[in-house]
C-alpha cells in the first residue's frame, strides 16, 4: 500500500488495517471469501468523466482512497467511462485495491466481450469480484464467470439489482451456492433487505455490498432542517452522511458500503463512518427517526 505501513491488527474478530500516522483506518469484513474494507466507494455517475480536469480530481479521490483505508471500488460497463477512469488512476497500484465490476449485457458472446473489455479498461490481470448487473441474462452470464474464477482471474461471483421484486430470483440464486456476493439497496429509507434477503446471506455466508447507503444523496441534500447530533458526537460522528453511514455498516450482515462521490475530501469524510461501525439498535433508530424529521 502505498504511503501506508499496512499492520495488521485483531480487534474483536475484526481486521483492521493502520495508516501512516498509525491511526487505526477501517475495519475488514468477508465477502465471499476475501477481505474488504467497511467503507469502499461506489462510481455511478461520480467517475463518469473525460476532461483532463475531471480526472485530475478522480486521481485525488483514489490518493483519498488509499490514505483513509477505502480499497474497495464498485463499477460497471453501465457507467459510461467510469471502469476506464477507474484503470487510468489506480494504473500500477491494483494490487492495494479490491476492485468490483459488472457485466451488463445479454449473450454469451457478447458477455464474454464485455468482461474482457473490463479487465482492459480497468487495467487489471484480476477482478476480485465480478457481478451480473440487475441479473441481467444471469444464467448465461454465470456460466462464464464461474471459468473465469477457475482459471483464477476473478476471486468472487455477486449479483446485483435496485429493486424489491427481484428479491425473490436473487434468493433463489444464492440458495443454488454459486455466488458469494449480492449487491442491494440499503439506508434509513430502505429496509427491504433486512428482512429475508440480509438473513438469508448471513445463513449462507454470502457477503453484501450495498449500493445507495446515502439514498443516492437524498438522504443528505434533500433535508430541510438540519439533524440533532449530539448525541452521536460520542460515537465520533461529525456530520450526516457518517451518521447515515455508521447506520448502514452497523448492520454486522453488511460486508460492505459502497457510496460514490465526485468531491476527494467526501472520501476521508465518509471514511470515518468506519469507526463508528458499531452503533446499538437504539442509536441506528434515532439516525433513521431523525433522518425523517428532517426531510
Ligand atoms: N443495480 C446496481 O448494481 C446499482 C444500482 C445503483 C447503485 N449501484 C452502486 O452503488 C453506488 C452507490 O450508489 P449511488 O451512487 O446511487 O448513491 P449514494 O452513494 O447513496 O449517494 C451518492 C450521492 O451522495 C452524495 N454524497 C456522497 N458523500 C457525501 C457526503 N459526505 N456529503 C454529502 N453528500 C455526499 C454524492 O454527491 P457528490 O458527488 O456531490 O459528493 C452523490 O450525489 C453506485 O455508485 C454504484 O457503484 C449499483
Amino acid at each position: 500500500m502505498d504511503n501506508a505501513i499496512i499492520i495488521v491488527t485483531r480487534r474483536l474478530s475484526a481486521i483492521c488495517i493502520l495508516g501512516e500516522f498509525g491511526s487505526e483506518i477501517l475495519e475488514y469484513r468477508n465477502l465471499g471469501g476475501i477481505q474488504v474494507p467497511i467503507i469502499g466507494m461506489g462510481t455511478f455517475r461520480s467517475f463518469d468523466v473525460s476532461l483532463d480536469s475531471e480526472i485530475e480530481s478522480r486521481r485525488e479521490i483514489i490518493a483519498n482512497c488509499i490514505e483513509s483505508g477505502v480499497t474497495f471500488i464498485d463499477s460497471s460497463p453501465m457507467y459510461g467511462h467510469a471502469e476506464r477512469i477507474i484503470g487510468l488512476t489506480t494504473e500500477g497500484r491494483q494490487e492495494t485495491f479490491q476492485l468490483a465490476t459488472k457485466v451488463w449485457t445479454r449473450g454469451r458472446r457478447q458477455g464474454e466481450e464485455q468482461i474482457e473489455q473490463s479487465f482492459q479498461l480497468m487495467k487489471a490481470d484480476h477482478i476480485d469480484v465480478f457481478q451480473i448487473h440487475n441479473l441481467l441474462d444471469w444464467q448465461t452470464h454465470l456460466d462464464t464467470l464461474e471459468r473465469l474464477k477457475d482459471e483464477g482471474r476473478i476471486s468472487v461471483i455477486g449479483i446485483t439489482h435496485y429493486t424489491t421484486s427481484a428479491y425473490p430470483e436473487m434468493m433463489r440464486i444464492m440458495r443454488s451456492g454459486r455466488i458469494g456476493a449480492v449487491q442491494v439497496p440499503y439506508n434509513v429509507g430502505d429496509l427491504a433487505c433486512a428482512n429475508e434477503l440480509l438473513p438469508l446471506a448471513e445463513e449462507l455466508g454470502i457477503g453484501v455490498i450495498v449500493m445507495e447507503p446515502l439514498g443516492q444523496g437524498r438522504f443528505l441534500g434533500r433535508l430541510r432542517r438540519q439533524p440533532n447530533m449530539e448525541s452521536l458526537a460520542e460515537f465520533g460522528i461529525d456530520t450526516w452522511a457518517q451518521a447515515l453511514l455508521a447506520w448502514v455498516v452497523s448492520d454486522r450482515r453488511v460486508s460492505v458500503a459502497i457510496p460514490a462521490t465526485s468531491r476527494p475530501e467526501r472520501i476521508i469524510e465518509n471514511a470515518k463512518a468506519g469507526d463508528a461501525g458499531h452503533l446499538t439498535q437504539d442509536i441506528r433508530d434515532y439516525i433513521r427517526e431523525e433522518t425523517m424529521r428532517c426531510l
